[in-house]
Protein backbone atom coordinates (compact mmCIF):
# COMPACT_ATOMS: atom_id res chain seq x y z
CA UNK A 1 0.00 0.00 0.00
CA UNK A 2 1.64 3.51 -1.03
CA UNK A 3 1.69 6.56 1.14
CA UNK A 4 -0.46 8.35 -1.31
CA UNK A 5 -3.19 7.21 1.56
CA UNK A 6 -2.85 10.67 2.67
CA UNK A 7 -5.71 12.36 0.20
CA UNK A 8 -7.36 9.49 1.51
CA UNK A 9 -8.02 10.55 4.99
CA UNK A 10 -11.21 12.17 5.75
CA UNK A 11 -11.61 15.94 5.76
CA UNK A 12 -13.03 17.66 7.97
CA UNK A 13 -10.82 15.61 10.80
CA UNK A 14 -13.26 14.35 14.12
CA UNK A 15 -11.11 16.78 15.86
CA UNK A 16 -8.61 19.68 14.78
CA UNK A 17 -7.05 22.78 16.20
CA UNK A 18 -6.91 25.77 13.49
CA UNK A 19 -4.19 28.59 14.45
CA UNK A 20 -1.75 28.90 17.48
CA UNK A 21 -2.35 28.50 21.29
CA UNK A 22 -3.63 31.98 22.03
CA UNK A 23 -6.08 32.74 19.35
CA UNK A 24 -6.41 29.60 17.16
CA UNK A 25 -9.77 27.18 18.12
CA UNK A 26 -10.97 23.59 19.05
CA UNK A 27 -13.09 22.03 15.68
CA UNK A 28 -14.63 18.72 16.36
CA UNK A 29 -17.12 17.19 13.97
CA UNK A 30 -20.93 16.52 16.23
CA UNK A 31 -21.05 13.11 15.59
CA UNK A 32 -24.38 12.93 17.02
CA UNK A 33 -25.53 14.69 13.56
CA UNK A 34 -24.49 12.01 11.63
CA UNK A 35 -24.89 10.94 8.82
CA UNK A 36 -27.38 13.61 8.14
CA UNK A 37 -25.61 16.22 8.57
CA UNK A 38 -21.54 16.74 8.91
CA UNK A 39 -21.44 20.16 11.18
CA UNK A 40 -18.33 21.46 12.36
CA UNK A 41 -18.70 22.57 16.45
CA UNK A 42 -15.68 25.18 17.69
CA UNK A 43 -14.97 24.62 21.32
CA UNK A 44 -14.73 27.72 22.76
CA UNK A 45 -14.40 25.99 26.71
CA UNK A 46 -13.70 23.29 28.37
CA UNK A 47 -16.99 23.40 29.47
CA UNK A 48 -17.94 23.13 26.06
CA UNK A 49 -15.54 19.99 25.83
CA UNK A 50 -16.73 18.47 28.58
CA UNK A 51 -20.15 18.66 27.09
CA UNK A 52 -19.13 17.52 23.25
CA UNK A 53 -17.18 14.42 25.21
CA UNK A 54 -19.93 13.54 27.20
CA UNK A 55 -23.06 13.65 24.77
CA UNK A 56 -21.12 11.62 22.06
CA UNK A 57 -20.10 14.24 19.60
CA UNK A 58 -16.86 13.53 19.66
CA UNK A 59 -16.36 10.09 20.64
CA UNK A 60 -14.49 7.02 20.16
CA UNK A 61 -11.43 5.99 22.72
CA UNK A 62 -8.67 7.88 20.67
CA UNK A 63 -10.40 11.07 19.62
CA UNK A 64 -11.80 11.09 23.02
CA UNK A 65 -8.35 11.59 24.16
CA UNK A 66 -7.55 13.70 21.98
CA UNK A 67 -10.21 16.20 21.80
CA UNK A 68 -9.76 16.39 26.19
CA UNK A 69 -5.91 16.75 25.22
CA UNK A 70 -6.84 20.72 22.96
CA UNK A 71 -9.83 20.71 25.58
CA UNK A 72 -7.00 21.40 27.97
CA UNK A 73 -5.71 23.84 26.12
CA UNK A 74 -8.73 25.86 25.58
CA UNK A 75 -9.31 25.50 29.39
CA UNK A 76 -6.32 26.70 30.43
CA UNK A 77 -6.39 29.86 28.25
CA UNK A 78 -9.55 30.83 29.38
CA UNK A 79 -8.34 30.27 33.09
CA UNK A 80 -4.95 32.57 32.35
CA UNK A 81 -6.88 35.24 30.50
CA UNK A 82 -9.59 35.18 33.41
CA UNK A 83 -6.56 35.68 36.18
CA UNK A 84 -4.99 39.01 36.45
CA UNK A 85 -1.57 37.93 37.60
CA UNK A 86 -0.51 34.15 37.22
CA UNK A 87 1.93 32.92 39.25
CA UNK A 88 3.62 29.80 38.51
CA UNK A 89 1.67 28.10 41.33
CA UNK A 90 -1.65 29.59 39.90
CA UNK A 91 -0.75 27.84 36.71
CA UNK A 92 -0.14 24.35 38.02
CA UNK A 93 -3.16 24.73 40.17
CA UNK A 94 -4.94 25.81 36.84
CA UNK A 95 -3.90 22.76 34.63
CA UNK A 96 -5.12 20.07 37.40
CA UNK A 97 -8.42 21.39 37.59
CA UNK A 98 -8.93 21.66 33.97
CA UNK A 99 -7.73 18.08 33.65
CA UNK A 100 -9.21 16.89 36.84
CA UNK A 101 -12.49 18.57 35.60
CA UNK A 102 -12.15 16.61 31.85
CA UNK A 103 -11.85 13.44 33.30
CA UNK A 104 -15.34 13.49 34.60
CA UNK A 105 -16.47 13.03 31.29
CA UNK A 106 -16.47 9.61 30.83
CA UNK A 107 -15.20 6.59 32.46
CA UNK A 108 -14.31 3.62 30.29
CA UNK A 109 -11.85 4.81 27.48
CA UNK A 110 -8.06 4.93 29.00
CA UNK A 111 -7.22 7.28 26.68
CA UNK A 112 -8.73 10.27 28.32
CA UNK A 113 -6.85 9.56 31.31
CA UNK A 114 -4.05 8.94 29.71
CA UNK A 115 -4.07 12.07 27.48
CA UNK A 116 -4.93 14.21 30.17
CA UNK A 117 -2.10 12.52 32.55
CA UNK A 118 0.49 13.47 29.43
CA UNK A 119 -0.62 16.76 29.65
CA UNK A 120 -0.39 17.44 32.67
CA UNK A 121 3.54 15.97 32.64
CA UNK A 122 3.66 18.57 29.76
CA UNK A 123 2.34 21.10 32.49
CA UNK A 124 5.02 20.43 35.07
CA UNK A 125 7.79 20.60 32.75
CA UNK A 126 6.78 23.85 31.23
CA UNK A 127 6.09 24.86 34.94
CA UNK A 128 8.97 27.71 34.70
CA UNK A 129 8.11 28.93 30.77
CA UNK A 130 7.57 32.15 30.12
CA UNK A 131 3.75 32.83 29.66
CA UNK A 132 3.54 32.87 26.23
CA UNK A 133 5.37 30.16 25.70
CA UNK A 134 3.87 28.04 28.26
CA UNK A 135 0.45 27.91 26.71
CA UNK A 136 1.94 26.87 23.33
CA UNK A 137 3.78 23.96 24.81
CA UNK A 138 0.89 22.58 26.00
CA UNK A 139 -0.72 23.06 22.51
CA UNK A 140 2.66 21.55 21.25
CA UNK A 141 1.95 18.44 23.59
CA UNK A 142 -1.72 18.13 22.85
CA UNK A 143 -0.18 17.94 18.88
CA UNK A 144 1.70 15.33 19.35
CA UNK A 145 -0.86 13.32 20.47
CA UNK A 146 -2.53 13.96 17.70
CA UNK A 147 -0.18 12.57 15.23
CA UNK A 148 1.05 10.14 17.00
CA UNK A 149 -2.65 8.87 17.01
CA UNK A 150 -2.70 9.41 13.27
CA UNK A 151 0.80 7.29 13.00
CA UNK A 152 -0.82 4.37 15.28
CA UNK A 153 -4.00 4.36 13.00
CA UNK A 154 -1.86 3.42 9.76
CA UNK A 155 0.51 1.04 11.66
CA UNK A 156 -2.31 -0.65 12.64
CA UNK A 157 -4.33 -0.62 9.68
CA UNK A 158 -1.64 -2.30 7.59
CA UNK A 159 -0.84 -5.20 10.41
CA UNK A 160 -4.35 -5.75 10.59
CA UNK A 161 -5.17 -6.18 7.22
CA UNK A 162 -3.23 -9.17 6.65
CA UNK A 163 -5.31 -11.09 9.61
CA UNK A 164 -8.41 -10.55 7.07
CA UNK A 165 -9.62 -13.14 5.21
CA UNK A 166 -8.81 -12.65 1.40
CA UNK A 167 -12.73 -12.73 -0.34
CA UNK A 168 -14.14 -13.04 2.62
CA UNK A 169 -16.77 -11.92 5.24
CA UNK A 170 -15.45 -9.46 8.08
CA UNK A 171 -18.10 -8.36 11.09
CA UNK A 172 -17.06 -5.47 13.37
CA UNK A 173 -19.26 -3.48 15.50
CA UNK A 174 -19.54 0.21 16.68
CA UNK A 175 -17.61 2.82 15.38
CA UNK A 176 -13.85 2.83 15.22
CA UNK A 177 -13.05 4.57 12.40
CA UNK A 178 -11.55 8.05 11.19
CA UNK A 179 -14.31 9.55 13.32
CA UNK A 180 -12.98 7.89 16.54
CA UNK A 181 -9.31 8.63 16.02
CA UNK A 182 -6.60 10.82 14.21
CA UNK A 183 -6.91 8.70 11.32
CA UNK A 184 -8.30 6.27 9.25
CA UNK A 185 -9.11 4.29 12.90
CA UNK A 186 -8.26 0.72 14.48
CA UNK A 187 -10.38 -1.81 13.51
CA UNK A 188 -11.59 0.30 10.62
CA UNK A 189 -8.10 1.13 9.62
CA UNK A 190 -7.42 -2.65 9.22
CA UNK A 191 -10.52 -2.94 7.45
CA UNK A 192 -9.78 0.22 5.31
CA UNK A 193 -6.09 -0.84 4.69
CA UNK A 194 -7.82 -4.35 3.32
CA UNK A 195 -10.03 -3.38 1.09
CA UNK A 196 -7.17 -0.61 -0.27
CA UNK A 197 -5.02 -3.87 -0.64
CA UNK A 198 -7.12 -5.82 -3.35
CA UNK A 199 -8.58 -8.51 -0.10
CA UNK A 200 -12.03 -7.80 -1.67
CA UNK A 201 -13.11 -8.36 1.77
CA UNK A 202 -16.92 -7.48 2.62
CA UNK A 203 -17.86 -5.83 5.99
CA UNK A 204 -20.57 -6.94 7.84
CA UNK A 205 -21.42 -3.71 10.10
CA UNK A 206 -23.28 -4.31 13.15
CA UNK A 207 -25.76 -1.83 13.92
CA UNK A 208 -24.42 -1.39 17.44
CA UNK A 209 -27.75 -0.44 20.01
CA UNK A 210 -28.48 1.74 21.44
CA UNK A 211 -26.85 4.83 19.34
CA UNK A 212 -26.39 2.94 16.28
CA UNK A 213 -22.53 4.35 16.02
CA UNK A 214 -22.07 1.00 13.20
CA UNK A 215 -25.25 2.18 11.00
CA UNK A 216 -25.19 5.94 11.68
CA UNK A 217 -20.82 6.63 11.65
CA UNK A 218 -19.02 3.15 10.24
CA UNK A 219 -22.00 2.56 7.32
CA UNK A 220 -21.28 6.23 6.55
CA UNK A 221 -17.07 6.17 6.46
CA UNK A 222 -17.19 2.87 4.57
CA UNK A 223 -19.76 4.26 1.37
CA UNK A 224 -16.81 7.21 1.83
CA UNK A 225 -14.68 4.85 1.20
CA UNK A 226 -16.24 2.61 -1.25
CA UNK A 227 -15.89 -0.21 1.21
CA UNK A 228 -18.56 -3.27 0.03
CA UNK A 229 -20.44 -2.95 3.31
CA UNK A 230 -23.52 -4.64 4.51
CA UNK A 231 -25.67 -3.07 7.56
CA UNK A 232 -27.02 -5.88 9.88
CA UNK A 233 -28.98 -5.12 13.47
CA UNK A 234 -26.95 -6.97 16.24
CA UNK A 235 -28.84 -9.68 16.82
CA UNK A 236 -28.22 -10.96 13.21
CA UNK A 237 -25.06 -11.74 13.36
CA UNK A 238 -25.41 -15.15 15.29
CA UNK A 239 -27.13 -16.29 12.22
CA UNK A 240 -25.00 -15.11 9.61
CA UNK A 241 -21.80 -16.81 11.32
CA UNK A 242 -23.87 -20.12 10.90
CA UNK A 243 -24.64 -19.15 7.24
CA UNK A 244 -21.02 -19.49 6.52
CA UNK A 245 -21.26 -15.43 5.96
CA UNK A 246 -18.26 -14.22 8.62
CA UNK A 247 -14.73 -15.46 8.28
CA UNK A 248 -13.07 -13.14 11.22
CA UNK A 249 -14.55 -10.33 13.16
CA UNK A 250 -12.76 -7.23 14.28
CA UNK A 251 -12.92 -4.42 16.40
CA UNK A 252 -11.42 -1.72 18.21
CA UNK A 253 -11.56 -1.22 22.70
CA UNK A 254 -11.65 1.93 24.89
CA UNK A 255 -9.49 -0.30 27.88
CA UNK A 256 -7.36 -3.43 27.78
CA UNK A 257 -6.22 -4.66 30.81
CA UNK A 258 -2.69 -6.68 31.86
CA UNK A 259 -4.74 -10.00 30.91
CA UNK A 260 -6.11 -9.45 27.63
CA UNK A 261 -9.75 -8.32 29.07
CA UNK A 262 -11.27 -5.98 26.66
CA UNK A 263 -13.47 -3.32 27.03
CA UNK A 264 -15.19 -2.00 24.25
CA UNK A 265 -19.00 -1.13 23.47
CA UNK A 266 -21.73 -3.13 24.61
CA UNK A 267 -22.44 -6.08 22.57
CA UNK A 268 -18.64 -6.89 21.93
CA UNK A 269 -19.02 -9.66 23.71
CA UNK A 270 -22.02 -11.22 22.74
CA UNK A 271 -19.90 -10.97 19.00
CA UNK A 272 -16.75 -12.59 20.33
CA UNK A 273 -19.18 -15.73 22.04
CA UNK A 274 -20.58 -15.74 18.75
CA UNK A 275 -17.44 -15.87 17.23
CA UNK A 276 -16.34 -18.71 19.48
CA UNK A 277 -18.56 -21.04 19.22
CA UNK A 278 -18.41 -21.19 15.20
CA UNK A 279 -14.77 -20.83 15.27
CA UNK A 280 -14.57 -17.79 13.66
CA UNK A 281 -10.79 -15.35 14.62
CA UNK A 282 -12.17 -12.36 17.02
CA UNK A 283 -9.73 -9.63 16.99
CA UNK A 284 -9.04 -6.32 18.74
CA UNK A 285 -7.06 -3.44 17.46
CA UNK A 286 -6.31 -0.95 19.84
CA UNK A 287 -3.27 1.63 19.62
CA UNK A 288 -0.75 1.38 22.85
CA UNK A 289 -2.56 4.53 24.63
CA UNK A 290 -5.50 2.52 24.90
CA UNK A 291 -3.89 -0.52 27.21
CA UNK A 292 -4.54 -0.22 31.27
CA UNK A 293 -1.72 -2.28 32.76
CA UNK A 294 -2.37 -0.87 35.81
CA UNK A 295 -5.43 -2.90 35.79
CA UNK A 296 -4.61 -7.22 36.63
CA UNK A 297 -8.20 -7.92 34.73
CA UNK A 298 -10.98 -6.49 33.41
CA UNK A 299 -13.15 -6.49 36.08
CA UNK A 300 -11.39 -2.91 37.44
CA UNK A 301 -12.63 -1.51 34.42
CA UNK A 302 -14.91 1.24 34.79
CA UNK A 303 -17.97 0.33 32.93
CA UNK A 304 -20.57 3.44 31.77
CA UNK A 305 -23.83 3.25 32.54
CA UNK A 306 -26.03 5.87 30.59
CA UNK A 307 -29.22 7.26 30.82
CA UNK A 308 -32.16 5.01 30.20
CA UNK A 309 -33.56 7.25 27.49
CA UNK A 310 -30.91 6.44 25.23
CA UNK A 311 -33.10 2.57 25.42
CA UNK A 312 -36.76 4.54 25.77
CA UNK A 313 -36.54 6.80 23.10
CA UNK A 314 -34.37 6.11 20.52
CA UNK A 315 -33.88 8.91 18.71
CA UNK A 316 -36.83 10.91 19.60
CA UNK A 317 -39.70 8.40 19.60
CA UNK A 318 -40.70 6.46 23.01
CA UNK A 319 -40.20 2.88 22.18
CA UNK A 320 -40.99 1.57 25.89
CA UNK A 321 -43.92 2.42 28.36
CA UNK A 322 -43.16 5.39 30.52
CA UNK A 323 -41.54 3.92 33.92
CA UNK A 324 -40.32 0.35 32.69
CA UNK A 325 -36.93 -0.21 34.74
CA UNK A 326 -34.19 0.19 31.86
CA UNK A 327 -30.56 -0.76 32.39
CA UNK A 328 -28.09 0.92 29.86
CA UNK A 329 -23.90 -0.04 30.46
CA UNK A 330 -22.50 1.58 26.94
CA UNK A 331 -19.48 -0.95 27.31
CA UNK A 332 -19.01 -4.32 28.14
CA UNK A 333 -15.75 -6.97 28.84
CA UNK A 334 -14.64 -9.35 26.55
CA UNK A 335 -12.41 -12.19 28.40
CA UNK A 336 -8.76 -12.41 26.74
CA UNK A 337 -9.24 -15.82 26.47
CA UNK A 338 -12.34 -15.34 23.59
CA UNK A 339 -9.31 -12.48 21.67
CA UNK A 340 -7.59 -14.36 18.60
CA UNK A 341 -4.77 -11.31 18.90
CA UNK A 342 -4.36 -7.65 19.79
CA UNK A 343 -3.45 -5.70 16.44
CA UNK A 344 -1.18 -2.90 17.38
CA UNK A 345 1.06 -0.19 16.30
CA UNK A 346 3.75 -2.58 17.59
CA UNK A 347 2.85 -5.72 15.64
CA UNK A 348 -0.01 -8.47 16.26
CA UNK A 349 -0.10 -9.50 19.74
CA UNK A 350 -0.60 -13.21 20.67
CA UNK A 351 -1.66 -14.95 23.85
CA UNK A 352 -0.38 -15.45 26.51
CA UNK A 353 -1.20 -12.06 27.15
CA UNK A 354 0.35 -11.02 30.32
CA UNK A 355 3.52 -12.09 29.41
CA UNK A 356 3.26 -10.42 25.88
CA UNK A 357 1.30 -7.59 26.75
CA UNK A 358 3.88 -6.73 29.29
CA UNK A 359 6.92 -7.75 26.56
CA UNK A 360 5.28 -4.69 24.49
CA UNK A 361 3.77 -1.78 27.07
CA UNK A 362 5.46 -2.67 29.86
O1 LIG B 1 -19.47 5.16 23.17
P1 LIG B 1 -18.46 5.29 22.07
O2 LIG B 1 -19.07 5.56 20.75
O3 LIG B 1 -17.38 6.27 22.44
O4 LIG B 1 -17.78 3.86 22.00
C1 LIG B 1 -16.74 3.65 21.08
C2 LIG B 1 -16.24 2.26 21.03
O5 LIG B 1 -16.68 1.40 21.75
C3 LIG B 1 -15.09 1.99 20.10
O6 LIG B 1 -15.14 0.67 19.64
C4 LIG B 1 -13.76 2.20 20.84
O7 LIG B 1 -13.75 3.43 21.50
C5 LIG B 1 -12.60 2.13 19.92
S1 LIG B 1 -12.52 3.52 18.79
C6 LIG B 1 -11.12 3.33 17.85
Amino acid sequence: LADKDADLTPSPKAVAWHGDAHTGRLELIDQTLLPGELKVLVIESAEAAWEAIKQLRVRGAPAIGIAAAFGMVVGVRDRLRAASASSVGDRSAMANEVAGYLKTSRPTAVNLFWALDRMLRAAARLSDAPADSYLAGLLAEAEAIRTEDEAMCVAIGKAGAELLPIGGGVLTHCNTGALATADFGTALSAIIHAHLAGRNIHVWVDETRPLLQGARLTAWELQQRGVPATLICDNMAGMLMRQGKVQAAIVGADRIAANGDAANKIGTYSVAVLCRHHGIPFYVAAPSSTFDLSLADGSGIPIEERTSAEITHGFGRRTAPEGVAVYNPAFDVTPGALIAGFVTEKGVIRAPYVENLRLAFG
